[in-house]
């Protein structure tokens, strides 16, 4: 099909007008990408012609296979270059697109007026995005964008079923979005998990901690504090994952990072409030707060985010002294189709990614507490997302996500009520693995509750649609599977998580001036993150590389410092999920912590 650009454009950009096109540019078109679009989505009008619209166009990372290379070699403890970390330049320039790619997408660009000053690039310069009026965009993409709206609420989404590029962009473009991704914001859930007792008001006194220091646990003794079965305090995760006799000694060198979206941020009044309580000797401490893409930062108590506190509490309590920092991206905007100011409706994830990737000293160690259904992120996209966390791997950091509040998929037991479709005309029953905890670059964290710890039955865990199985776990899950009852569940199998587990139940955090008991494997990521800022400190106090991309060195030797756990399952999508059992599973990974054990086991580089 051809095409013939044609006075186009009088709009301005960026409040500021831009020059007309080329006129003479003709393209052949090829289609690039065509979906049903998801159950649930109705399509209405037409979208309005002026309305602003950022395109994120992903540019083959020319050698990513050769990134990949590098980074399990120096997360594999056993290579001779296990410690020795890329810097960012080096990092940079294995993802860089080829000069072609860039050449071509430049000069289609520029023949919509579009140039340099209108680009916002990543570091790598993989990614370019542009904000162009729909009516450019449907030039660009020989598409027609509508506004979509999902069932009977609110949610609207400008967003096509199909689109083409012109055919010597082929090799040239991976990808571009928003297009075809019909996630629904609501769908990029912040793992928590709600317990009965919310809100209960329970006295001070009874949690005041004594500081690390005079804990007093000898090595091997567990001594936990009973009340921590029905609360559970930073000193409970000091003794039961055995940190609380060590004193940080590279705070100079370390740092810990936790990332929030959906305009959740710090309140850094509940922070002091929970250190009084439960952590005195942090009292004086600040965290650096970052704000990516105008992400809120509003320190009125009444709306402060009980996910971001409950992650700054207990991954800066539990690794203080260690520098701290919390990330908030923006990136869920109301939409109002009637409104035609510049909407940013991207995933936040890349747009976090470009932003950590771009500085030179990403923090050592980063949770994350937010997860979707692997179905509702298109696979070049999540794919591409992956790619970003195994740059951060490469450069040293380690990255942790929680793998997810809904077992194996919904939460669901009962074969009648469940609700794990496919989300396509096929509408086939699944299994639904959470993103980006499925990302064989990452490490995911499900959740134990009680002690002596077993499995919590909401943990998240399974296997990947998207991603195959990375050789690290090849041993561990064949292990797993061999005893799997035969024929229980279909599936490939892929990349399994989670990786490893902690707590996810009966944390006592400040909230909006008040403590309430929260939990989920939201709870587990950031406690696991600090017992990892903990290594690194080991580590850096020795003159020594940080952990970086933690996976490898677990599966092959790390797990032996792990608590396994042996007893539960994660019911959901009509089925009791999988069970917990000796060695990894699929609801608690290898298992959870035990400091003592790791810093014995940590990698001689
Ligand atoms: C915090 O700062 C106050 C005021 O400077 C000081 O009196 C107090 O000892 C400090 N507390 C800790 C635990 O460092
Ligand atoms: C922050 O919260 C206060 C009080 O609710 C409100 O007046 C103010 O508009 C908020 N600021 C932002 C930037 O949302
Ligand atoms: C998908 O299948 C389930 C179970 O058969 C059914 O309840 C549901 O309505 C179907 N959904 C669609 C959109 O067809
Ligand atoms: C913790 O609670 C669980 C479940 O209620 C119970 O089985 C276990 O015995 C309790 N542990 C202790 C140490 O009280
Ligand atoms: C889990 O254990 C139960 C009880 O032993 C068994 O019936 C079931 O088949 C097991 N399920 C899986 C997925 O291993």
């Amino acid at each position: 099909m051809k095409f013939f650009t044609s006075c186009l454009l009088a709009v301005t950009l960026a409040s500021r007008s831009i020059a007309l096109p080329r006129t003479d540019g003709a393209y052949n078109f090829q289609l690039r990408e065509s979906i049903t679009p998801p159950r649930g989505w109705q399509r209405l009008s037409a979208a309005p012609a002026d309305h602003i619209i950022h395109l994120r166009i992903g540019l083959p990372q020319s050698r990513f296979d050769e990134l990949e290379k590098h980074l399990y070699e120096v997360s594999d403890p056993f290579h001779h270059r296990y410690g020795q970390h890329l810097s960012k330049a080096e990092v940079d320039a294995l993802v860089a697109p080829k000069k072609q790619s860039l050449d071509l997408v430049d000069e289609w660009l520029a023949s919509f007026g579009l140039g340099e000053q209108d680009f916002y690039r990543s570091s790598a310069k993989d990614w370019v995005t542009i904000r162009v009026p729909i009516s450019v965009a449907e030039k660009m993409l020989n598409t027609k964008y509508h506004v979509w709206k999902y069932g009977e609420t609110d949610d609207h989404l400008i967003r096509t079923t199909d689109y083409s590029l012109p055919d010597h962009l082929n090799e040239h473009v991976e990808l571009i979005q928003p297009t075809t991704i019909f996630a629904r914001w609501s769908k990029m859930k912040a793992t928590f998990h709600l317990d009965k007792d919310i809100f209960e008001e329970i006295p001070i006194a009874k949690f005041v901690s004594s500081t690390s220091q005079d804990l007093g646990l000898a090595d091997g003794v567990t001594v936990v504090d009973p009340s921590c079965n029905a609360t559970v305090t930073i000193r409970c995760l000091q003794q039961l994952y055995k940190t609380g006799n060590y004193k940080p000694r590279a705070s100079e060198k370390n740092s810990i990072g936790i990332s929030s979206y959906l305009e959740e941020f710090v309140n850094e009044q509940d922070l002091k409030t929970f250190y009084l309580e439960q952590r005195p000797d942090a009292i004086n401490s600040t965290f650096t707060f970052i704000s990516v893409n105008d992400g809120l930062n509003n320190q009125t108590l009444d709306e402060a985010g009980m996910e971001a506190n409950l992650d700054a509490q207990f991954a800066f309590g539990l690794s203080f002294p260690t520098p701290a920092i919390a990330y908030s991206t923006a990136g869920r905007p109301p939409f109002n189709p009637d409104i035609l100011t510049p909407l940013n409706t991207n995933e936040p994830y890349a747009d976090w990614l470009d932003y950590v990737l771009s500085h030179e000293n990403p923090p050592l160690t980063i949770s994350t507490s937010y997860g979707e259904s692997e179905q509702t992120v298109p696979e070049d996209y999540a794919r591409r997302v992956c790619a970003g966390i195994a740059q951060l791997g490469a450069r040293g950091v380690s990255v942790l996500f929680s793998s997810g509040d809904f077992g194996v998929g919904d939460g669901i037991e009962d074969p009648d009520s469940h609700t794990c479709f496919t989300n396509d005309d096929r509408n086939i029953t699944r299994f639904m693995p959470t993103f980006p905890a499925s990302c064989p670059f990452a490490t995911a964290v499900g959740g134990t509750n009680d002690i002596p710890e077993v499995a919590v039955f909401f943990s998240g865990g399974g296997f990947s649609d998207y991603f195959q199985r990375p050789r690290y776990q090849a041993h561990a899950v064949e292990n797993y599977l061999d005893n799997l009852p035969y024929g229980i569940y279909e599936g490939k199998f892929n990349k399994a998580f989670p990786d490893v587990a902690a707590l996810g139940r009966r944390f006592r955090i400040w909230w909006r001036g008040k403590p309430m008991s929260i939990g989920g494997t939201s709870a587990s990521a950031p406690a696991f993150a600090a017992v990892v800022a903990l290594l690194n400190d080991v580590l850096l106090s020795q003159n020594k590389k940080p952990l970086g991309f933690l996976n490898p060195w677990l599966y092959a030797t790390g797990f032996s410092g792990l608590n396994d756990i042996m007893i539960g399952n994660n019911p959901g999508c009509g089925t009791p999920g999988f069970n917990a059992t000796v060695g990894w599973d699929p609801i608690t990974g290898l298992g959870t912590p035990n400091f003592e054990k790791m810093r014995k086991l940590l990698p001689k580089n």
